[in-house]
């Protein structure tokens, strides 16, 4: 797929940009022409993001060890833009763990807040340092990865259901606390995209789970990354300049149904 934002001279960061969705919009950025900076816990997946960028694109790409649970990490990320590109331009706060399967009161404490901690605290952490930053600079763009899961619930995911639902409320309230500092805040909503995740999660392993999974949609099929890298990008570009608040469903119809 070939995205049609330009992004050159703007300078991008990534989370979760190791792999899967994170991975395919960092890279969409840098064939827009950005300098992207790429976080991710994983170090082999985020060193292999940038070399996809050197070999595909005209854009710059760096790698920084990050973990969002970690408050001192976080902070180097937006340092390791500012200081080695120009400012931070765009955010997409991306990061985010699939978890346990439990009923509501199964879960344990620790898959709760671990689960909590990374999807939602996560966001917040990379907001509270994106955001003077933005100000200082004079605005830019920010998306968060929530989910259809931020929409509506599914049984067995009482932490992520929760964690995506909180992603999409700081979402509008961050929005709101920036409209008027030519700073957006949007969230995308993916459907079910094959990535590590789903893998993860066994989905793309049991062929009777991929298809019931694949019915979930009215497209009846999962998502591709390049299709939510295009929203990302279309969501950080100028053609949508008036676009804040706002939860932008990329799921083939799920939620429609
Ligand atoms: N795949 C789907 O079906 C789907 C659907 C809706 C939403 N999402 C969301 O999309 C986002 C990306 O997921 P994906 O499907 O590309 O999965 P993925 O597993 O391919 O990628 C997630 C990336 O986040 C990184 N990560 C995990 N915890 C981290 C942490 N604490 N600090 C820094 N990096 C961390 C991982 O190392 C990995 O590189 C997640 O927020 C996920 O919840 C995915």
């Amino acid at each position: 797929m070939s995205y049609d934002s330009d992004f050159s001279e703007k300078t991008v960061v990534v989370t979760g940009g190791g792999s899967g969705i994170g991975r395919e919009t960092a890279v969409a950025f840098a064939e827009g022409g950005a300098n992207v900076v790429v976080g991710d816990l994983d170090v082999a997946g985020g060193e292999e993001t940038v070399e996809t960028i050197t070999e595909r694109t005209d854009g710059h790409g760096t790698f920084v060890e990050v973990n969002v649970t970690d408050d001192d990490d976080v902070e180097r990320l937006i340092e390791t833009a500012t200081t080695q590109y120009d400012g931070l331009d765009v955010a997409f706060n991306n990061a985010g763990i699939g978890g346990t399967f439990d009923a509501t009161e199964e879960i344990s404490e620790a898959d709760w807040s671990q689960i909590i901690d990374v999807n939602l605290t996560g966001v917040w952490r990379c907001l509270r340092e994106e955001i003077p930053v933005m100000l200082e600079d004079g605005g830019g763009a920010i998306i968060n990865t929530a989910s259809i899961l931020g929409r509506v619930g599914e049984a067995g995911t009482p932490a992520y259901t929760a964690s995506k639902h909180g992603v999409v409320g700081l979402t509008k309230v961050a929005a709101l606390d920036h409209a008027t500092d030519d700073i957006r805040v949007n969230a995308v909503c993916p459907g079910y995209i094959e990535t590590q995740m789903l893998d993860d999660a066994g989905v793309t392993r049991d062929e009777d789970l991929l298809e019931q999974t694949k019915a979930l949609h009215p497209m009846k099929r999962l998502g591709n990354v390049e299709e939510i890298a295009g929203a990302v990008t279309w969501l950080a570009s100028d053609a949508a300049s008036f676009v804040t608040g706002e939860t932008l469903d990329v799921d083939g119809g799920y939620l429609s149904r």
